[in-house]
């Protein structure tokens, strides 16, 4: 039996403590594995004090949960940890800390379940030496490592039930909705749910929209006296030729994470004010999508996960995560978790969704 690290890094999704869970009853009961709990992600690592064994005890009753036991931080990058020294922020590079702190723990190996940079920083770790399985996880489904990533289904629900809310407010008072939806520069969360929720018109990062492509679009519906219409906007979508990404207005502050400005549905709002009569709404729904119970699928999806994690301990597969691939838990080299996908503008859901007459803006 092995002592087994466990933490969860970045943005937290729905199915964390799912897969927590998971891993923790089955490499107990059936490897007899200890597991210890390192909290906010690699932050855990490097403060004191932030580790404590973790046990089936702890995991009873988290499985419906949101958010992580562990606990999380998107700012702890070994590589780059931030220090304020004088009043200023300065980051330093303190992975030799981390390994010589997981020695201490008498750690065999390290589950580290994130997005992109958790998973990436895993990467690394590896390369120096330490032992690392991970664990993909995602709203954004934007990892090509993995068909399809946890906390994904449950958003594209919240997302859906939001859409289909607007829907009866937008028509008693014949407006148009613009809703801005999570995602960070790739389109998937704001495609699916925008298609599961009847949006008339879908705009995300990888299809440039064009005002005019839009206000033809609400022209149309009038005319078919439709006086209301539902726009779905990723928060990364942006004019044709025009401003920037949202996200690249995005400043990265060292100590603070990401500071966010703006956003995108604003920017489509106030450019369609200019052309179109109706009443424009905005609605932000932020990390609504983020939090509260996961769906069943994600629950099952972050426990195949969960359980899986141990046959790659057991036959040393490190270096390598758990991934979906046609219907399969199977482990990929950890490498390819900095991979990111996009929606493919020509792909089939983007082409069934135009036959429809929904309107990508272009
Ligand atoms: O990656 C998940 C995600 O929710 C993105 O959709 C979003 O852009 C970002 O995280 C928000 O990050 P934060 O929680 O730091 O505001």
């Amino acid at each position: 039996s092995l002592r087994l690290g466990v933490l969860t890094g970045g943005g937290d999704c729905p199915g964390l403590n799912a897969l927590i869970r998971g891993l923790v009853k089955r490499g107990t009961h059936e490897f007899g594995h200890e597991f210890v709990g390192i909290e906010n992600g690699y932050m855990g690592l490097v403060e004191p004090d932030l580790t404590h064994p973790l046990t089936e005890e702890d995991t009873r009753g988290i499985l419906p949960k949101g958010g992580t036991i562990l606990g999380t931080s998107n700012k702890a990058n070994p590589f780059s940890y931030p220090f304020l020294e004088n009043g200023h922020w300065v980051e330093r590079d303190v992975s030799d800390q981390v390994l010589r702190r997981c020695e201490e723990l008498k750690l065999d190996g390290l589950v580290a379940i994130g997005g992109d940079g958790t998973l990436s920083i895993g990467h690394r770790l590896a390369a120096k030496g330490l032992n690392v399985v991970g664990c993909p996880k995602t709203i954004d489904n934007d990892l090509s490592g993995t068909d399809q990533t946890f906390g994904f289904d449950t958003a594209r629900l919240i997302v859906t039930e939001a859409l289909d809310r607007l829907h009866s407010t937008a028509e008693a008072h014949d407006r148009v909705m613009v809703v801005e939806i999570m995602g960070r520069h790739a389109g998937f969360l704001t495609l699916e749910s925008g298609i599961a929720g009847g949006a008339d018109v879908i705009l995300i990062p990888e299809i440039p929209y064009r005002v005019e492509s839009i206000v033809e679009k609400l022209r149309r519906r009038a005319t078919r006296r439709r006086s209301f219409s539902i726009i779905a906007i990723s928060e990364g979508a942006y004019p044709e030729g025009g401003a920037l990404a949202v996200l690249d207005s995005a400043e990265a502050i060292p100590g603070r994470g990401v500071v966010r400005l703006g956003g995108s549905g604003k920017v489509c709002a106030d450019l369609l004010a200019k052309h179109v009569d109706a009443e424009i709404r905005v609605t932000v729904l932020g990390h609504l999508q983020r939090g509260g119970s996961p769906s069943a699928a994600d629950r099952v999806l972050a426990t195949r996960y969960g359980c899986k994690v141990l046959d790659l301990v057991r036959d040393g597969q490190w270096n390598h995560m758990v991934a979906l691939r046609a219907g399969e838990i199977v482990a990929v080299p950890l490498s390819e978790s900095r991979k990111e996908r996009r929606v493919d503008p020509a792909g089939e859901l983007v082409r069934f969704a135009k036959s429809m007459g929904i309107s990508f803006g272009d």
